[in-house]
């Protein structure tokens, strides 16, 4: 079934905060003895078109990296870039997390980087209860959400895009008047918008909506 990331690119890049490299210093200032990210096993929870694991496999041919997500559309474009670069060490299966298989085995680190804030809470206990289940013993797991009060600026964005595209039951019309939303706020007059500093902080809202 076609879900809202099939119709609309979601852009996916490698998640800084979430490199093994990161996590494994991270663990150690804890006392833990987490595995070199050389030699690891990383799993993604919802990994998108893979912007973030295709960087790591390449960085670590040393390493083992397994995605799934549940968008056809992003799992399909992520593994021709696979294709294209060659790896071997990476795997990207179409996959909804609630079907995650009992038998993938342990985990160095597994992560999921803006998941748990989009999903209904079934989904949630899932990811959870996956990292629990998976992780190895000096394993680690990120899973990121939103919070306030830093993320009211989100929601107000959100409540923009959601009140423009109200009364329309179509995909298309409600994506194409949220992208009008967004167009708008990034070609309003500079004066409407520069003493507050929102171009510089909503920079990314204002990023051209790309549809397929
Ligand atoms: C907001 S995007 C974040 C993608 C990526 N982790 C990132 O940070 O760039 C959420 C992703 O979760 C995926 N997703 C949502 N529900 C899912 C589920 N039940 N199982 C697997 N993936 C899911 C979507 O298809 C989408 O690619």
């Amino acid at each position: 079934m076609m879900n809202d990331y099939d119709a609309v690119e979601y852009p996916h890049a490698p998640i800084t905060t979430a490199d093994p490299d990161r996590m494994a210093v991270m663990g150690a200032l804890f006392g833990m003895q987490p595995v070199v990210p050389s030699r690891c096993r990383v799993l993604e929870l919802g990994c998108g078109s893979g912007g973030n694991l295709i960087a790591l496999a390449d960085r670590h041919p040393g390493s083992t990296f397994l995605g799934v997500d549940l968008s056809p559309a992003a799992i399909a474009q992520g593994q021709r870039r696979i294709d294209a670069l060659g790896l071997t060490n990476l795997r990207l299966e179409q996959m909804d997390v609630m079907d995650f298989p009992a038998a993938a085995g342990e985990f160095d680190y597994i992560v999921a980087h803006g998941l748990l804030s989009w999903v209904p809470p079934p989904v949630r206990d899932r990811v959870l209860a996956i990292a629990g289940r998976h992780l190895a013993p000096q394993g680690i797991a990120y899973v990121s959400y939103n919070a306030y009060p830093g993320c009211h600026l989100r929601a107000m964005w959100r409540d923009m895009m959601l009140s423009t595209a109200h009364g329309s039951t179509r995909r298309a019309t409600r994506s194409s008047r949220r992208g009008a939303c967004c167009n708008w706020w990034r070609t309003a007059p500079a004066a409407t918008t520069r003493r507050t500093g929102w171009r510089r902080r909503n920079r990314h809202a204002w990023a051209k909506p790309t549809t397929r």
